[in-house]
């Protein structure tokens, strides 16, 4: 099968690869740009663990094509600090243990930075609402949501 040459930007860099036309975002982010940090839980939209910003918008990059990052912004969890300085919801994670295992992680900390976007002053109920897309299955949601909170309330606190 021939493969495409797709031109994007990730993280703020440009970035060129070849892939297959019917690889997924993920695969190419994994496989083609050496950006393991999105992960494959289910490979079906359900688990939110490949979560990647395209174009500003929260997406399962597991049912995205690599194609389709054409002259796109990609923004993974690689993207999320600034060099050694950890993103607050990065650090209120490691502040509340609100992490237990490296295949969820990154994709709540994606969706959960794209929710502080959208709304700097969210419920708990809003933020339980927004993570419903992302599944942890160590049943770790409270220290999650309680990291959540706390993040936005230091960033809109600076
Ligand atoms: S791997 Fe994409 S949603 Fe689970
Ligand atoms: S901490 Fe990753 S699945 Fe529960």
């Amino acid at each position: 099968m021939s493969q495409l040459h797709v031109s994007t930007t990730i993280n703020g860099d440009a970035v060129e690869f070849l892939c297959d036309p019917r690889e997924t975002l993920l695969d190419a982010l994994r496989d083609r740009a050496g950006l393991t940090g999105s992960k494959e839980g289910c490979g079906s939209g359900d688990c939110g663990a490949c979560s990647v910003m395209l174009d500003g918008r929260l997406v399962c990059s597991c049912l995205v094509l690599g194609a389709e990052a054409q002259g796109r912004e990609v923004e993974t969890i690689e993207g999320m600090a600034e060099g050694e300085q950890l993103h607050p919801l990065q650090r209120k994670f490691l502040e509340h243990a609100a992490l237990q295992c490296g295949v969820c992680t990154p994709g709540f900390l994606v969706a959960a930075k794209a929710l502080l976007e959208k709304h700097p002053d969210p419920s708990e109920e809003e933020v339980r609402y927004w993570l419903a897309g992302n599944l942890c299955r160590c049943t770790g949601y409270d220290k999650i949501v309680r990291a959540v909170l706390d993040a936005a309330a230091e960033v809109r606190g600076s």
